[in-house]
């Protein structure tokens, strides 16, 4: 009988080399050389956590084979195209990346899982926007004009934030709050290879920094050291960092089809971020903000966000002067000298009453973005906060999850 995996391949004419898949792998199943991104059919457990990251979905390809003659990573690293599925006699049974054995009805759940939730990319809002995602990679990218950049944080700050204005021209690059581009660093890595791919969010509503103008922002940190705390030179923000009014800057992207915000009336945002995290609040923010500005009635809006101090902390004077009525702001500061360290968690336990009132309503939409560490923080803090408040979190999470109610985007 002939055994039958489900082999997991990238996609080598839509993936841009961004090393997202392989920096998540945890088992060292992706490898890279200078062309290809390649998955070892005999390490992968399709554990799936590679799947959601990737923010072209060029990781999300499969095909069916023969379990002894899976694609060699040697041949996959020679692809310019994926290859069509093979036809195969009726399969008797299904195995994963050559290690695990499923049924077909396990496949199909691992499809689904694949495309909403539980490791896949979750479903967008019922109400959001089509995102146009892929319209320019590695080969043909789009060629911006810096328009602007300017220091966020205080010049006594430890770190250096930028909001890095890129104009477009008259080149189409569409994108909606909450999507990501990717910006390609001149230079080449200390392979002589160029720099791969680096993701930022889009800080900007869809109708442009400024409004009607073809131009979207940044809000970019210059990495100064690893997360070690070792001396190290982030390639992609401090390329960004020192851009001047009027360079020119490759762009591929926009990519992201999940972390988008609600269209309709009524409909509440959670939002919580920490640093540069911020930037897709803002984009969700400023886009109400002009609603509420021309007069156009909107559901709640209720954001925490995490700081050093409010030097460091982006947006600080204009957010602190958004309306009360507009948005509940909650802003923690973890190390102002004379004060307790606060991170996000602790005001959203100060504050569970309101943020299970929130998670209560159906038409409330949660977007979590920043540190990685913070994750574990907010989800013990909704459970505690739906637990004083008559609500089940983990119960909620998965509704959430595949209503696309429930946004997560950590580094
Ligand atoms: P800390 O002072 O402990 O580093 P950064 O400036 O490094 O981007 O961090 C942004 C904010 O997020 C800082 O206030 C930082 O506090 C805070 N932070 C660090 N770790 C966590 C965590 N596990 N949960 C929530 N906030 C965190």
């Amino acid at each position: 009988m002939t055994t039958i995996m489900r082999q997991h391949l990238i996609d080598p004419e839509i993936c841009i080399r961004c090393n997202t898949c392989e920096e998540t792998c945890p088992v060292d199943a992706i490898s890279h050389d200078s062309r290809n991104y390649v998955i070892d059919a005999a390490k992968c457990k399709l554990c799936y956590n590679c799947i959601s990251p990737c923010p072209t979905g060029a990781i999300d390809s499969w095909r069916n084979m023969p379990a002894d003659q899976a694609y060699p990573t040697a041949e996959q690293l020679l692809w310019d195209t994926l290859p069509g599925q093979i036809a195969l006699d009726a399969p008797a049974e299904v195995g994963a990346g050559g290690t695990a054995s499923e049924t077909p009805a396990d496949v199909e759940r691992i499809a689904a899982a694949s495309t909403a939730g539980q490791g896949g990319a979750a479903p967008p809002p019922w109400s959001a926007a089509h995102p146009y995602i892929n319209l320019y990679g590695i080969h043909n990218p789009a060629v911006a004009t810096v328009s602007g950049n300017f220091q966020l944080t205080a010049e006594d700050a430890s770190s250096d934030i930028r909001h890095i204005v890129l104009d477009f021209g008259n080149a189409s690059f569409p994108v909606l709050e909450g999507q990501t581009i990717g910006i390609l660093a001149p230079g080449l890595d200390a392979n002589g290879k160029p720099h791969h791919v680096r993701l930022y969010s889009v800080a900007s509503p869809r109708d442009g920094e400024r409004p009607k103008y073809n131009n979207l922002s940044l809000t970019v940190k210059r990495v100064t050291e690893d997360h070690d705390g070792k001396p190290a030179r982030g390639i992609g923000s401090n390329y960004l960092c020192d851009l001047k009014k009027g360079d020119k800057v490759n762009v591929v992207g926009p990519y992201g089809t999940s972390f988008l915000m609600p269209n309709h009336p009524g409909s509440n945002l959670l939002m919580i971020c920490t640093g540069t995290g911020s930037a897709p609040m803002r984009a969700m923010t400023e886009r109400r903000r002009r609603k509420f500005s021309a007069g156009e009635s909107l559901g709640k809006q209720m954001l925490f966000f995490g700081a050093r101090s409010p030097g460091e902390l982006p947006y600080f004077g204009p957010l602190t002067k958004l309306p009360r009525e507009f948005i509940d702001m909650n802003l923690a500061f973890s190390r102002v000298p004379g004060e307790p360290k606060r991170y996000v968690q602790d005001l959203l336990r100060e504050r569970g009453g309101d943020v299970a009132r929130l998670l209560r309503d159906e038409n409330t939409y949660v977007y979590l973005c920043g540190l990685k560490g913070m994750e574990q923080g907010v989800e013990e803090a909704f459970t505690e906060a739906c637990r004083a408040n008559g609500l089940d979190w983990q119960a909620l999470r998965p509704q959430l999850l595949l209503q696309g109610r429930y946004h997560v985007e950590t580094y």
